[in-house]
């Protein structure tokens, strides 16, 4: 029986998944739709996260996603992906996309990001994951950074949920808004 929960180097589940962008998948500007981008993102981390967990893995969460540059009908779209950290049930997976114009070869950083995603057992509960052996310095560089990338989200996470307002929250509304972009009509 294969053992679940023997280490396992970055390079193992480390995964590329490329697709060429057809016009089916463009939006009203004629470029490549988002949420295509995020639907191939989400695969290649599927398959990335759940190589290295050797069970099935669902998507606890996403980190902001920024799109550097519009993706052309024609162009080959390639994701890499890698597995950046683990903690005892999730893992962290590292995509850079990229985009190719294949008849000209130049190619476009698209955009990256970082998906927790969580391994499940048979029960749908979170069960461990292997540890991940850091192979070379740039894994250890990478695994570093994104401890520290999940501690910061944490942080901002606490302040985001304690800025809530209440609904009869008391201020200078006129003063607070006077630069933005708004009108207030409250009857
Ligand atoms: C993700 C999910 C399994 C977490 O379940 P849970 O009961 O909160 O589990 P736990 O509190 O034991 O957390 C398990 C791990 O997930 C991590 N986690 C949970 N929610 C998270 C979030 N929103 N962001 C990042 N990590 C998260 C925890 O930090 C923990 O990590 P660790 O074991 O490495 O320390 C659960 O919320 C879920 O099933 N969500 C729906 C997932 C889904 O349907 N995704 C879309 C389709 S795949």
């Amino acid at each position: 029986m294969i053992d679940k929960l023997k280490a396992r180097p970055v390079s193992h589940s480390r995964t590329i998944l490329s697709e060429l962008m057809i016009p089916s998948y463009t939006n009203f500007g004629g470029k490549i739709h988002g949420g295509t981008i995020l639907n191939l993102m989400d695969k290649v981390a599927y398959v990335c996260a759940t190589k290295h967990a050797g069970n099935y893995c669902v998507t606890a969460s996403i980190d902001s996603v920024d799109f550097l540059s519009a993706v052309d009908v024609g162009s080959q779209l390639s994701l890499y992906a890698s597995v950046n950290y683990v903690g005892k049930s999730s893992l962290i997976i590292g995509i850079k996309v990229v985009s190719e114009d294949i008849k000209l070869g130049v190619v476009k950083h698209t955009n990256t990001s970082y998906f927790t995603m969580v391994a499940m057992n048979s029960e749908h509960q979170p069960t461990e994951v292997p540890p991940l052996i850091l192979e070379t310095k740039e894994d250890v560089r990478r695994f570093l950074e994104t401890k520290k990338r999940k501690e910061l989200k944490q942080e901002h996470k606490n302040k985001y949920v304690a800025l809530k307002l209440k609904d009869d929250f008391e201020c200078d509304i006129e003063k607070l808004l006077a630069t933005e972009n708004c009108l207030v009509n409250i009857k």
